[in-house]
């Protein structure tokens, strides 16, 4: 087969990849579907790697190339084969952020090759007007991008894993030293992107050092802009620079032209945007004020409730089997707590339990339950809970009212009637689960204690409802007890 021949081959593969990764991401819009949408994602990218290396394939690379080609397969792959296997659902955050990190710094990694296979932009840095100004400018983007993401995205990573502190670290004069990096590295960026269109001319030397004060400006902001972000804010910042990635990645694809990269970098680039935005929506804040910092730091600053609040009403397994072997209707709101309690699958046992005795059980799902996107999803998902059951916020909330029984498993903020109700909250307008609304409510927590916003929930005091204080795991098998035996 001639080169051309190959060429169209190609990028024929290339399209096929790129509507795959459409598809892919479209299946994973619902749960039941989201395995097979991974699949074909994965069939898409099978498809464009090995399109590519017919590619190069095709223009004679030495054997020193494959040999390359074919470790960074391996060790690739390997590494992200026994992680991907290996990762705890909790920990899924921290490896999304290490992949990130790896994506930022690759595409960053191919535009410096790239100036560096230009020698420097020579030949523009000769001064040959116009030439090559949008690849200096892609390479740029892509060598600030790309390395924001990196650092940005190890320290994002290290915080959740315990390596560094996870709550707010303040830098002194922080402000002031980001916004130096960030004036000097954009200034150095136009010098080099007017070099790159042949206004200005340099040696190719001082090309050279420039690309360097850029690169090292953009890896100092991105570990400035999350290190005094709080730990627990970290998911929605790992989405963030999710988004950052992709763009990274298209940015490459621009630089060696490569539609592939340009494709699958906007997708990833726009996906990742889109969810930091609904992320931040159902949280009630805006990204600006996520990046700034501040939320979950507030933890004990807000009055406990006093006694003139109300009072706490405590219910035994025996009584919360009871109230919920004798229901119609029960909606089980899972939270954070069932996911560190790893209770996923006692929680299915007592749904099946009811359901033999003729009782209705949904699922209510808020979309920031938990601490990463889809987290209540994937939890129930592994217990094999029915997809049916899973029910949005906006479609079972109006449920509530005709409910018999709520039973919150380790949910806290997601429930908090204050977001409703109390302007002075710092979750007012936060959308929530309409649990008050239930009949009766049981509530199992290990205590008191608040959560992932650190602010008293009133519907603990709420008289309709029932403190069951245990442990999610411990407590749902008590319970799951109790109903058998009555
Ligand atoms: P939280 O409000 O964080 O409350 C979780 C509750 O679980 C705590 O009050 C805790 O109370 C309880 N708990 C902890 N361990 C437990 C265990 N072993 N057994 C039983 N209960 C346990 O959780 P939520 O209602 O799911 O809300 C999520 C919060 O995280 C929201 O504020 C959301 O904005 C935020 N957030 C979410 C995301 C995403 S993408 N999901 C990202 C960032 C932030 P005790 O200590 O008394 O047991």
């Amino acid at each position: 087969m001639n080169a051309t021949n190959v060429g169209y081959l190609v990028h024929l593969a290339f399209i096929v990849g790129a509507a795959l990764f459409v598809v892919g991401l479209h299946l994973m819009n619902s749960p039941a579907t989201a395995r097979t949408g991974n699949r074909v994602s994965a069939t898409g990218m099978i498809i464009a790697v090995a399109a590519e290396i017919a590619f190069v394939a095709e223009g004679q690379v030495g054997i020193g190339n494959w040999l390359i080609i074919a470790g960074g397969l391996l060790v690739g792959g390997g590494l992200g084969l026994r992680m991907a296997r290996t990762v705890a659902m909790t920990q899924m955050p921290q490896l999304v952020s290490l992949f990130n990190a790896v994506g930022g710094g690759a595409a960053a990694l191919l535009a410096i090759s790239d100036f560096i296979a230009l020698d420097g932009l020579r030949v523009l840095a000769g001064g040959a007007p116009g030439l090559d100004g949008w690849r200096s400018l892609f390479i740029l983007a892509d060598v600030i991008v790309g390395s924001v993401t990196f650092t940005g995205s190890l320290i994002a990573s290290a915080k959740l894993m315990g390596l560094i502190r996870g709550r707010p670290i303040l830098i002194p004069f922080g402000r002031i030293v980001s916004w130096f990096v960030v004036v000097c590295g954009l200034s150095v960026s136009i010098v080099l992107i007017l070099a790159g269109m042949g206004i200005v001319t340099y040696d190719v030397n001082v090309l050279y050092l420039l690309l360097a004060v850029a690169l090292t400006c953009a890896l100092v902001f991105g570990m400035l802009m999350v290190l005094p972000i709080g730990g627990a804010d970290m998911p929605v910042v790992i989405s963030l620079l999710n988004a950052f990635t992709g763009t990274a990645v298209s940015m490459a694809g621009f630089v060696v032209g490569n539609v592939m990269l340009i494709v699958a970098g906007a997708l990833v680039g726009a996906s990742g945007a889109i969810l930091t935005r609904l992320m931040a929506t159902a949280m009630n804040r805006s990204i600006g004020n996520i990046l700034v910092g501040g939320f979950g730091a507030a933890e004990g600053t807000q009055a406990a409730f006093t006694s003139e609040d109300g009072s706490v009403r405590e219910v035994s397994v025996d009584d919360a089997a009871i109230q919920l072997a004798y229901a119609s209707k029960v909606i089980i709101v899972p939270g954070y707590g069932l996911a560190v309690a790893q209770a996923q699958h006692g929680v299915r046992e007592l749904a099946d339990l009811l359901e033999a005795r003729g009782i209705e059980v949904s699922y209510a799902i808020h979309p920031v339950a938990g601490r990463m996107p889809g987290h209540m999803n994937v939890l129930l998902a592994e217990a094999n809970v029915p997809y049916p059951q899973l029910r949005e916020m906006e479609e079972i909330n109006p449920e509530f009212e005709r409910t018999d029984v709520a039973l919150v498993v380790g949910a806290n903020d997601v429930t908090n009637p204050a977001a409703r109700a109390d302007r002075s909250s710092p979750i007012f307008g936060m959308p929530i689960l309409d649990v008050d609304k239930a009949r009766s409510i049981i509530v199992m927590k290990r205590s008191m204690g608040r959560g992932y916003a650190g602010i008293d929930n009133p519907l603990y005091l709420n008289p309709k409802t029932g403190m069951y204080f245990a442990d999610a795991k411990k407590g749902l098998q008590q319970l799951v007890a109790a109903v058998k035996a009555l």
